[in-house]
This record gives structure tokens, C-alpha cells and sequence, in this order.
């Protein structure tokens, strides 16, 4: 692991909203740093068109509103039309042998470097996320942080495993070595609730294993996936080697899904998009059998017995739920809290969501931001209006005035009988919580393993044997015992999922990059 990751990330600043938050004093410095953003924002906006050299774009530009207050016009973006899709294509079958030649050492030092000018660049890249993502500020520092050490973590392991041949033994005389190469053309295509840190997660793998990129961005972050390119550009990623091209993923994504000419995609989103990725894949006629890497959404649980500490337990509930506004696919939707400590919970739980501050995320003091849009408040909404009529509400946070022009959702917690009642992801602020007694843990585990999604869990207990048990029959990808569920760190707690949850293999892990290339063995007579 390269040394300054650790560095970066801040271990010992880990509390309980995740482990690449900043201290007190860091924020607060890099909370004016912020607002000397924003005001340069302000004077010159920011804007998002297609990457794509060659390519004439006309089409018509669209507002970007700030999903804390919509009548403010943050910038303007601009979506990929047919013939800049294509032309990303073919500039990009054309452009990855060269890439792919060029040494993995080389490619690790622009993504190094990118990852220096990112760190440099910190408070304008929060800016960007503050006002297009929604992100609180701590949240905005660890989305940045997160996005370096993805480029760090790649960068070394390319120096690693694609620096030079693996020799292998050679019994019958002959020689015989092991080569890593890109696999081609990939898709990265990234969603809006990490636009930066899963954006360049993605983009930096695929170009350390020697990939040419098309990245497509969600629609709702279109000015961070932007800046985020030109970085890379600048850094010194050829312009035909990295593009970038935005639009709508069931338009652009889709076209670029089915052609033949991509040999693999990386995506992050909702399991209904995956699907439909591949079926794309599935049902081309041409062109390689193409990769998919896929993370997904979760249906994640908090699992509490009666030996748990509660004043613990509610402050890490509370974290995995409501931090990000509950849009984090590690995110908590369920506590399942034992009957004994369950009433007390319950109403400390209830005090706490009372003290949490909704509003504007580019205030230091607000806790929980908007979600993203008002298609997603909607879905919130529908899904309050279900609870309403079949769940026992615990508390509705308190929301202020400020938040009375942006896309803003109350956190809420009910009370349930069973899971069933819960029938997708509900991705924002909404937790939901269940009693169990003991004879019933092994129901309970079941009950989780039975939703086909299999992200995170969050397990509260004193006692080893149930930790234990808990762990090793729980089907997820993640387990964190006696803390948050959320905040996975880069090259320390790889991050992904099973099932309905992802393809694996996990971001930020050991076995991420060689999905990302293709092996070649090379055997030489003597
Ligand atoms: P989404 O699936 O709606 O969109 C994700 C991306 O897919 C966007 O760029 C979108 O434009 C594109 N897309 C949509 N339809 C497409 C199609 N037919 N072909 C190709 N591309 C298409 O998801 P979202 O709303 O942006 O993100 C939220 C979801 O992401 C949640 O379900 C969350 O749990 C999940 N998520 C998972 C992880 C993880 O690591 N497992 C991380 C973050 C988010
Ligand atoms: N990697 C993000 C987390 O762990 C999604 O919260």
C-alpha cells in the first residue's frame, strides 16, 4: 500500500460518520476555503460538455440546479449526442494499444499525480459537490478523500502486478511468463451518490490495468464527473484515452452498453440498471464475451442484542442511517434491536433524531443535507405515505425553514412487524426497525439472507459466540461489529457486495484490478 494513503485518510480522525472525515480544526479551515469556492463559482459557473475529440456537440445545454435550494442555478451541462458516442468509440479503439503499451509504472505516476493535483484542489472539488451533489461538508471532504486513495490505491497496484511479466517455472525447459494487459475499450458508469469517489474509482482502475475509458456519469453529476476528467487530462491522460461523455443512461448509456466494440463495463448503481446492462451485453451478436462489474443496492441491517450498549448503538444507528442523507448503498434500513433493550432504544433513538440540524449542506452545522432530486424525494415521500398507513412511526426529524426550497426529506424511523413489509431498497433518510427475542436470531439472519441483497451489517453485541454466528451465516459483503456500517476505507475494508447486491469483485480491494485485464502467457521454447 502506498505509505501516504493511510496518511490521507486520517485513521485516527475515525469517529463515527466514517473513517475519512476531518477533524474540527481541518474543517473548519476548509470550510472558508469553501466559500472563496463557492464565491469563484459564483462569478464564473460551471459548465459540463462531452470529452470527445472530433466531436461536434450541438446540442442544447440544461440548467443545474442546487438540490439544497432549486432556484439557484449552480451551472449548465451539456448530454453526448449519436455522433459524439460514436466517435468516443472509435477514438477509443484507436487510442488503447498505445495506452496499453505504455508502461504500468507510467500510467501509476499520472494517476499519482492526478490524485496530488486532486488533493490540491480539495476545496474546489467540495465546492462542486456541496452544490451539485447535495454534500454536506464532511461528507464532501471524505468524498475527495476517497477519490485520492482510489487513485493511489490503483496506482500502486499497477506498479505491482502489471510492472512487469510474472516469470513462472519451466519444468520442460522451456520459458514461461504471465502477462497482464488492458482488456480494450471499457464503460465506467457511475451514479450521483459517490460522484467523485466511485467515478474515479472506476476511471482510475480501468486506465492502470491499461484500458481505454468512456466515462458516463450520472445525469445529476454531470460538473463533478467533468472537472474530475480534465483533471486526469491535465495530470497527463491522453485526451483520446480518457473521454468523457454525459447523457441520459437509458439513451447514451444504453448505446454504449451494446456495442460490440466495448469489451467491458464497470458500473455503480440501482440492481434494475445492472440488469439492463447485461441483457445489453448478453444480447450483443458481436465483439468479445464483455466483463460487467457490477455494485449495487443494498437492503442493509443493523443486528442488536441485549448485551449491546445502547447509547452506542443509537448514535452508530443513527450515523449508518441518516449520514449522506441515507443515500450511501452501505446506508442502515433496518435495525433489528432484541425485545429487552428494544423500548429504550427506541426512545433514545427518537431524542437523538430530534437533535439532528436538516438544511443547508454548505453550513458546517448541518448534519443531514437534500437528497439528490425531487423524483427521489418523491419515491421517499410514497414510501412515508405507505409506512403511514402500516408501520408505527418512532420520529420524524425536525426540519428547518431553509430546507423549504431544496429536494429535503425529514429523517424518519418506524416501527415494523417484519421485513416483508419492506419490498425494495428505499435509498434517503428512512430507518426501520423491528424487535426480535433471542430464540429468534438464526429467523432473523434468514430473514436478511432471504432479501437477495447482500451488502452491509451492522452487529451490536458483547458476546463473541452471537458475533461469531452472526457473522459467519450472514450472507453480505460487508460486516462491521460494535461501530457504523458505513465509510469503507480504501485498501483496508474493500467494499462490495453479493448477490442482488454486485458481481464483486470489491472497490478498494486486492482482487479489484486484474478484473480489469486480460492474461496473457507467453511460453518460449529455449
Ligand atoms: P441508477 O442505476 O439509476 O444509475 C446509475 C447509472 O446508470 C447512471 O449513470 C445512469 O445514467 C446509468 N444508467 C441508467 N440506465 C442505464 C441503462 N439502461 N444503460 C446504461 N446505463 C444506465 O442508480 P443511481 O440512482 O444513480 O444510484 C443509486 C443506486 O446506486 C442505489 O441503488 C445504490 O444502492 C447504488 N449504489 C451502489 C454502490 C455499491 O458500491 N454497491 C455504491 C453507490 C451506489
Ligand atoms: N463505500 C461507501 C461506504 O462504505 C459506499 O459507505
Amino acid at each position: 500500500l502506498p505509505e501516504d494513503l493511510f496518511r490521507n485518510q486520517g485513521i485516527e480522525r475515525k469517529n463515527s460518520m466514517g473513517a475519512n472525515l476531518a477533524n474540527d480544526n481541518e474543517l473548519r479551515v476548509l470550510a472558508e476555503q469553501l466559500n472563496a469556492a463557492f464565491e469563484n463559482a459564483g462569478k464564473h459557473g460551471w459548465r459540463a460538455a462531452p470529452l470527445v475529440p472530433g466531436a461536434m456537440v450541438t446540442t442544447p445545454a440544461a440548467n443545474v440546479a442546487n438540490p439544497a435550494d432549486r432556484r439557484q442555478i449552480v451551472g449548465q451541462w451539456q448530454p453526448a449526442d449519436a455522433g459524439a458516442v460514436e466517435k468516443a468509440l472509435q477514438n477509443a479503439v484507436a487510442a488503447q494499444p498505445a495506452w496499453d503499451r505504455t508502461p504500468a509504472a507510467s500510467r501509476a505516476t499520472i494517476l499519482e499525480y492526478a490524485a496530488d493535483l486532486l488533493q490540491a484542489r480539495m476545496p474546489g472539488f467540495m465546492a462542486l459537490c456541496v452544490k451539485e451533489a447535495g454534500k454536506t461538508i464532511p461528507d464532501s471532504v471524505a468524498e475527495v478523500r476517497e477519490a485520492v486513495d482510489f487513485l493511489r490505491y490503483y496506482a500502486a497496484q499497477a506498479r505491482a502486478s502489471f510492472g512487469a511479466p510474472e516469470k513462472l517455472p519451466g519444468p520442460t525447459g522451456e520459458s514461461n511468463e504471465l502477462q497482464l494487459h488492458g482488456r480494450g475499450v471499457f464503460v465506467c458508469i457511475s451514479p450521483w451518490n459517490f460522484p467523485l469517489a466511485i467515478f474515479l474509482g472506476q476511471v482510475g482502475a480501468a486506465l492502470a490495468a491499461g484500458n481505454s475509458v468512456i466515462a458516463k456519469p450520472a445525469e445529476q453529476t454531470n460538473l463533478i464527473g467533468h472537472a474530475a476528467v480534465k483533471l486526469l487530462h491535465e495530470a497527463g491522460v491522453p485526451e483520446n484515452v480518457l473521454q468523457f461523455v454525459p447523457g441520459d443512461g437509458a439513451i447514451v448509456g444504453a448505446a454504449l452498453t451494446r456495442d460490440p466494440r466495448v469489451a467491458g463495463v464497470a458500473f455503480t448503481g440501482s440492481t434494475d440498471t445492472a440488469r439492463a446492462i447485461n441483457r445489453a451485453l448478453a444480447g450483443r451478436e458481436s465483439g468479445p464475451i464483455a466483463t460487467l462489474i457490477a455494485e449495487t443496492g443494498g437492503q442493509n441491517a443493523f443486528i442488536a442484542d441485549s448485551s449491546a450498549l445502547p447509547e452506542q448503538l443509537v448514535k452508530d444507528a443513527i450515523g449508518s442511517a441518516f449520514t449522506s442523507a441515507g443515500q450511501r448503498c452501505s446506508a442502515a434500513r433496518v435495525l433489528f434491536v432484541q425485545d429487552d433493550i428494544a423500548d429504550k432504544v427506541m426512545t433514545m433513538l427518537a431524542g437523538a433524531m430530534d437533535e439532528l440540524r436538516i438544511g443547508d449542506p454548505a453550513l458546517l452545522s448541518t448534519d443531514v443535507g437534500p437528497v439528490i432530486d425531487d423524483d427521489a424525494l418523491k419515491i421517499l415521500e410514497d414510501h412515508a405515505a405507505r409506512m403511514a398507513a402500516e408501520a408505527r412511526l418512532i420520529r420524524q426529524a425536525p426540519t428547518s425553514e431553509a430546507a423549504s426550497h431544496g429536494s429535503f426529506f425529514a429523517p424518519r424511523a418506524w416501527e415494523l412487524q417484519s421485513l416483508d413489509q419492506l419490498h425494495r431498497e428505499v435509498f434517503g433518510p428512512a430507518l426501520h426497525v423491528i424487535r426480535w427475542k433471542a430464540e429468534q436470531l438464526d429467523q432473523v439472519i434468514d430473514a436478511i439472507n432471504a432479501t437477495g441483497y447482500g451488502l452491509t451489517l451492522g452487529v451490536h453485541s458483547r458476546i463473541d459466540e452471537t458475533i461469531e454466528r452472526i457473522a459467519a451465516r450472514v450472507k453480505v459483503g460487508n460486516v462491521y461489529v460494535n461501530r457504523n456500517q458505513i465509510g469503507a476505507v480504501v485498501g483496508v475494508q474493500p467494499f462490495g457486495g453479493q448477490g442482488l447486491s454486485g458481481t464483486g469483485p470489491k472497490a478498494g480491494g486486492p482482487h479489484y484490478l486484474p478484473r480489469f485485464a486480460t492474461e496473457k502467457t507467453v511460453t518460449v521454447n529455449t
